[in-house]
């Protein structure tokens, strides 16, 4: 699906990099897409699936500190990493050392145990097989501390995810299990709060497999907005359990094992139709958005444009005429320069001074 999601914002993404070429200072910012919800929700299975990127993930308090994850897609080239925080900066080129460098940077930053911390953790990644996005993992929802987390720990997780989603140009997943009631859900409450019309907010509903029998119908209907409707809707996922990463299950196999399990089931498989259930149908949908936000730009950008060109064409009025382009005025041209020159010196030595401004 990466290759459909390129394919598809790739003229509007080389649109952009092609006016960064040509020296444009002010550039679009392409919108980030950032995860909320509780602890264990999912968030990282979600955005581990939409980058093909591993990280660190698994049960508790496994995202302590915010991550921004920088995808660049290279044409060719081989993969490349770099991680940077509070002064240290490592590049490296094997993926398989995200989980640990990302651990090691929460460390440093959070400590060794269960706190949290502010401060940014960026992970640039180049190579041909990712999307040009920005995505931001962030620590989950937590009500009750646990042993050797402050009493506020909740409110500290809150105002930092409030840093995050209430920047205008931030897509919010709102990360629910489908095991848990949506209606008592935070995370939703949090992003209404923060874009109270639902503009940039998509309700991913993750853990299908682990629904209670009986309950499916009550998880039909959230899907299809007959329990809290929400403008952009939901779309219910299925990403990797312990069970597939202690397999060593690959992301695209993973992906195709979702596939079917929607195809089969019982209650899921017209969903699949109505571009409401996979990673896949997640990713085209982000796609759309990424798409509008540029197209939204761009009249901006034009102004910004001609703005530039004014400035431009006003400086190059303070410059004089440069040399000729035609070879044989160049005799002349150098000439002057030489007569010129030589002026300069003969004054000079007459009077101590040349009277040439420059
Ligand atoms: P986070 O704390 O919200 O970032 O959640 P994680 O992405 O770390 O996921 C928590 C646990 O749930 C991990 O063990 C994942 O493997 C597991 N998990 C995530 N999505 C699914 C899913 O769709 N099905 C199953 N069975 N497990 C999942
Ligand atoms: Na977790
Ligand atoms: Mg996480």
């Amino acid at each position: 699906f990466h290759n459909h999601f390129i394919e598809t914002v790739r003229p509007l993404i080389e649109l952009i990099d092609s006016l960064r070429l040509i020296g444009l200072d002010e550039d679009i910012g392409l919108p980030s897409i950032a995860v909320v919800g509780d602890q264990s929700s999912g968030k990282s299975s979600v955005l581990e699936a939409l980058s093909g990127v591993a990280l660190p993930r698994g049960s508790g308090i496994v995202t302590r500190c915010p991550l921004e994850l920088k995808l660049q897609r290279l044409k060719n080239g081989p993969w490349s990493g770099t991680i940077s925080y509070s002064g240290h900066r490592e590049t490296f080129n094997d993926p398989l050392k995200v989980d640990n460098l990302v651990r090691e940077a929460q460390n440093k930053l959070a400590g060794n145990s269960v706190g949290i911390c502010d401060e940014l953790i960026t992970l640039e990644i180049s190579s041909p097989d990712v999307c040009d996005l920005t995505l931001i993992d962030l620590p989950g929802i937590t009500r009750v501390p646990v042993s050797g987390q402050p009493e506020d720990i909740g409110d500290q997780i809150k105002n930092l995810i409030l840093k995050y989603i209430a920047k205008s140009e931030t897509i919010i997943l709102v990360v629910v299990p489908c095991n848990v009631d949506i209606a008592t859900t935070e995370a939703l409450r949090m992003a209404q709060n923060s874009d109270p019309e639902g503009l940039r907010t998509l309700a991913i509903l993750t853990k299908p497999d682990l629904i209670d029998r009986g309950a499916e119908i009550d998880v039909l209907n959230i899907v299809q907005g007959k329990v809290i409707p929400l403008s952009k809707g939901y779309i219910i996922v299925r990403c990797r359990g312990q069970s597939d990463i202690n397999d060593r299950i690959p992301f695209d196999k993973a992906m195709e094992a979702e596939l079917e399990f929607f195809r089969n089931h019982n209650y899921f498989s017209s969903l699949l139709n109505d571009g409401k259930a996979s990673i896949q149908c997640l990713a085209d949908k982000l796609t759309k958005e990424l798409a509008d936000h540029i197209k939204k730009s761009l009249p901006t950008l034009t102004v910004q444009i001609q703005n530039k060109r004014l400035d431009l064409q006003r400086e190059l009025k303070n410059y004089e005429e440069g040399p000729p382009l035609e070879e044989e005025r160049m005799g002349n041209y150098l000439n002057d320069i030489m007569m010129k020159f030589s002026d300069q010196i003969y004054e000079l030595s007459r009077n101590g001074h040349s009277s040439d401004k420059n």
